[in-house]
C-alpha cells in the first residue's frame, strides 16, 4: 500500500519506537504510562503533547495534531508517507528492496528535480559573480543596495541574455534535456526537438524549501520590461503557495521570537536581512494559504503582514489573513507609508523605520475594522450609518464578549456614534449568528447534521410550535454531541477489547455509527480485529487489558487512507476515558444505549414530520399507521430510557 508492501512498513514501524524517534525532535519527560512534552507543532508553554509507547501514537491535546510515527515525520519534515517511511528505514538501517516500482520512479524523479535545480542555482551564481555579459545585472544589484554577503546568503544569480546559455552548460556537464524541461528551466522550442531557455536577462532568486534545497526560481528583468517577475511553472517541486520566500534563512529566528513577518515580494525579504530583521519570509505576491499557515504555525504563535497599503487591504489579502488566524495564529497587520514597501521603507528611513512600523503592527480585528470603516463617507450620517453597519458585522464576529465590548466602545468613539446603539446591533447579529452550537467531534469535512434537516415546508407541526424551534436544535444538539461522545467511546473501548467488538457487531454493526468518521475507524478496527485473531500471535497478547485481545491502533491507523482521518483517530486512541474506569462490556452497553435512544428519537422525528406534512385527504391510511408507530416509539422510549438529560 501506498508504495510499499505492508512487510516493509511493519518492519520500519517495528524498529522505530515512537518515543525514540520523537525524542529526536522532542523533549519527552514520561509521566506514568505516558511521555509528555512541548509540542512542536504549535507554540505552548505547557506540555499537551502526549505520546503513548504501549499504542505507538502521539497526540497533542492543545492543538490536535496526532498520529503514529509515520505522520510524525511527514509532519515534521514536511515530507510525503513515502518518504516518512525512507527517512525512518534509514535511521532504522532497514534498506528498501521492495519499493513498488511507482515510489522508486517518483522519489528517482525527485532527485533528478532537486539535482538539476542546485545545478542551474550554482551556474546562475556563478554568472552573476564572474562572467563579463554579467555587469549590468552586477551594478543592478548595487543600485538596489544589495551587499555581497546577502548576494551569497540568498544564492542571487543571473540569467544571461541568451536563448540556451544554460541549456548548453547543463547539458555539457551531463545533465539531460528532459530533466530541465522537467524543472520548468527550459521550454520546447518551435523547431521539433528544439529548447530554449526559459529565463533570460533576469536577475536570478532561488526559492528553496524549509531545508534550502531549491525548488524553482523567480527572475527579474534589470529594466521595467514586462512582465516584471517570471516564476518556474509548477512542477512536481514547485507549487504555488506550498512555500515561502527565505524560509530556510528565517525559520531559527522565527521560533525564537515565535514571530514571522510576511512580506510581498523577493526584494522586500532580502532588504530586511541584510538590516537585520531574519524573521522575515516573503508570499510573493499571491494570496497566503493554508499549507502557509500550518508551515509558519510550526515555528511562530504571531505572524505580522507588511504589505504595501494597497497589496494589504485587498480583499485576497484579507482572505489570506483570516487564513492565517483560522490556524490560532496572533495576526498583526503592519501599515507601511503610503506607496511604500519594506524594502523601500529600509532604504530610506533605515532598520529604525521598518522596526517602527513593525511595532506598530495592529491586530487584525482592529485593521478590519479600520477597513470597514474607512470605506466609508464619514462627513455624511448616511455614510456613518453604513460604516457604522459594517463595523457592527466585523465586531460580530469577536468570539470573546469582553474583547467585543472593547472594540465596539472603540469604534463607537472613531465613528462619533452612540456605543450603546453600536452594541446593541453587534448583539443582534451575535444572536443571530452565534446560535449555532460550536462542532463537536471532529472538526473540517461535512459531517452528521447537528442541525435539523427539514427546509421548512414541512417542518412544522402547527403554527405555534414555530417559537420553539431553536430550542429544539439546542436540545439536538446536545444530543448529537452525547452520541458523537459514545461513539468515541465506543471505538476506544472496540479497540481494547474483542469483546466489546462483538458486542458492537451484533447490536448495531459499523455502520450503525452515525459519524461518517467514526464508522470508517469502526470498520477498520473490526478488520484488524479479525485479522489478528486469524493471525500468529499478536504483540497485544503482552498488554494484559480486560478483553486481552486489543488490537494495534497503529495497525489500525495504517488502514485508514487519509491523514485527516488517522489524526483524529489518534485523538480517540490517546483519549483519557476509557482506561481503568470498569468493565469495558459494560461501558460499551451504556454507549450503546446512548445510540439507540439516540435513533428512536430520531424515528420519531421522522414519523412527526412525516404526519405534519399529510394533507387530510385520501391519506388516512399512512396516518394512522404513522400514528400507531408513533404510540408504540414513545411508550419503548419512556420504558426505555429516562427523559433525555437536561432538557424540558
Ligand atoms: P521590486 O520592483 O523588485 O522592488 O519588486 P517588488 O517586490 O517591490 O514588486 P511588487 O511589489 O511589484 O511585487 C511583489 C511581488 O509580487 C514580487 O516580488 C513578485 O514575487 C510578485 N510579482 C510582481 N510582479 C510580478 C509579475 O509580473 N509576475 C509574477 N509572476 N510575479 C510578480
Ligand atoms: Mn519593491
Amino acid at each position: 500500500m501506498r508504495g510499499y508492501s505492508e512487510d516493509v512498513l511493519g518492519d520500519v514501524r517495528a524498529k522505530s519506537d515512537i518515543v525514540e524517534v520523537i525524542s529526536g525532535y522532542v523533549a519527552l519527560k514520561q509521566t506514568g504510562k505516558t511521555y509528555k512534552g512541548l509540542c512542536p507543532f504549535h507554540t505552548e508553554k505547557t506540555p499537551s503533547f502526549v505520546v503513548s509507547p504501549e499504542k505507538q501514537l502521539f497526540h497533542c491535546f492543545g492543538c490536535g495534531a496526532g498520529g503514529d510515527v509515520f505522520s510524525f515525520i511527514m509532519k515534521t519534515e514536511n515530507v510525503g508517507f513515502a518518504e516518512a517511511v525512507k527517512i525512518l528505514a534509514d535511521r532504522a538501517g532497514i534498506i528498501i528492496r521492495e519499493d513498488s516500482e511507482e515510489a522508486r520512479e517518483e522519489r528517482e524523479r525527485l532527485r533528478a528535480l532537486y539535482e538539476v535545480n542546485e545545478a542551474a542555482c550554482e551556474y546562475f551564481q556563478r554568472v552573476l559573480m564572474e562572467s563579463p555579459e554579467a555587469g549590468a545585472a552586477r551594478e543592478y544589484v548595487r543600485r538596489r543596495g544589495v551587499r555581497d554577503e546577502i548576494v551569497r546568503k540568498f544564492r542571487l544569480g543571473y540569467a544571461l541574455p541568451s536563448w540556451d546559455a544554460l541549456l548548453k552548460a547543463l547539458t555539457a556537464s551531463k545533465i539531460p534535456r528532459e530533466a530541465l524541461l522537467d524543472a520548468g528551466l527550459v521550454a520546447p522550442g518551435k523547431d521539433a526537438g528544439g529548447y530554449y531557455d526559459r529565463f533570460r536577462a533576469r536577475l536570478m532568486f532561488p526559492i528553496c524549501d524549509a531545508q534550502g534545497k531549491v525548488l524553482g526560481f523567480g527572475g527579474r528583468v534589470l529594466d521595467d520590461s514586462v512582465p516584471k517577475y517570471l516564476n518556474s511553472p509548477e512542477t512536481a517541486l514547485f507549487k504555488k503557495g506550498r512555500n515561502l520566500y527565505g524560509l530556510h534563512l528565517a525559520k531559527d529566528a522565527i521560533r525564537k521570537e515565535s514571530t514571522a513577518v510576511i512580506v510581498e515580494g523577493y526584494m522586500d525579504a532580502i532588504a530586511s536581512h541584510q538590516h537585520g530583521f531574519d524573521h522575515v519570509v516573503a508570499s510573493l505576491g499571491t494570496a497566503l494559504t493554508e499549507d502557509q499557515a500550518r508551515i509558519i504555525r510550526r515555528y511562530a504563535s504571531r505572524v505580522v503582514i507588511a504589505y504595501d497599503a494597497d497589496a494589504a487591504g485587498a480583499a485576497a489579502t484579507v482572505r489570506g489573513m483570516e487564513i492565517l488566524a483560522g490556524a490560532r495564529l496572533d495576526v498583526r497587520v503592519a501599515s507601511l507609508p503610503a506607496g511604500e514597501d519594506p524594502d523601500s521603507t529600509v532604504r530610506k528611513g533605515g532598520a529604525e523605520a521598518l522596526a517602527r512600523v513593525l511595532t506598530d503592527a495592529r491586530p487584525l480585528i482592529d485593521y478590519k475594522l479600520h477597513l470597514a470603516i474607512s470605506r466609508c463617507d464619514r462627513g455624511t450620517v448616511e455614510g456613518r450609518v453604513s460604516a457604522a453597519r459594517e463595523a457592527a458585522m466585523v465586531l460580530a464576529t469577536i468570539k470573546s464578549a469582553v474583547e467585543r465590548s472593547e472594540y465596539t466602545r472603540r469604534a463607537a468613539t472613531e465613528l462619533e456614534i452612540d456605543p450603546n446603539a453600536l452594541g446593541k446591533d453587534v448583539e443582534a447579529l451575535v444572536r443571530a449568528g452565534g446560535a449555532r452550537p460550536g462542532r463537536p467531534g471532529w472538526g473540517g469535512r461535512p459531517r452528521v447534521a447537528v442541525r435539523p434537516e427539514e427546509s421548512g415546508a414541512s417542518g412544522d407541526r402547527n403554527a405555534a410550535s414555530r417559537h420553539t424551534k431553536s430550542e429544539d436544535d439546542i436540545a439536538r444538539s446536545g444530543e448529537m454531541m452525547k452520541v458523537l461522545e459514545a461513539e468515541k467511546m465506543l471505538l476506544r473501548l472496540m479497540a481494547e477489547s474483542g469483546e466489546v467488538r462483538r458486542i458492537v457487531l451484533e447490536q448495531v454493526g459499523a455502520d450503525g455509527f452515525r459519524d461518517p468518521g467514526h464508522r470508517e475507524i469502526a470498520r477498520a478496527i473490526v478488520a484488524e480485529g479479525t485479522m489478528s485473531r486469524s493471525g500468529s500471535g499478536t504483540r497485544a497478547e503482552a498488554e494484559g487489558g480486560a478483553g486481552g485481545d486489543a488490537v494495534e491502533p497503529t495497525r489500525v491507523m495504517a488502514a485508514l487512507d487519509n491523514e485527516e482521518t488517522r489524526r483524529y483517530a489518534a485523538g480517540i486512541f490517546l483519549g483519557q476515558a476509557g482506561e481503568g474506569q470498569g468493565d469495558p462490556s459494560r461501558m460499551a452497553q451504556d454507549c450503546l444505549s446512548v445510540l439507540r435512544e439516540h435513533s428512536l428519537r430520531d424515528r420519531i422525528r421522522e414519523v412527526e414530520r412525516e404526519l405534519a406534512s399529510l394533507g387530510g385527504t385520501g391519506e388516512m391510511e399512512r396516518s394512522r399507521a404513522l400514528l400507531a408507530e408513533l404510540g408504540s416509539l414513545r411508550a419503548r422510549l419512556s420504558k426505555e430510557f429516562q427523559p433525555f438529560s437536561g432538557i424540558g
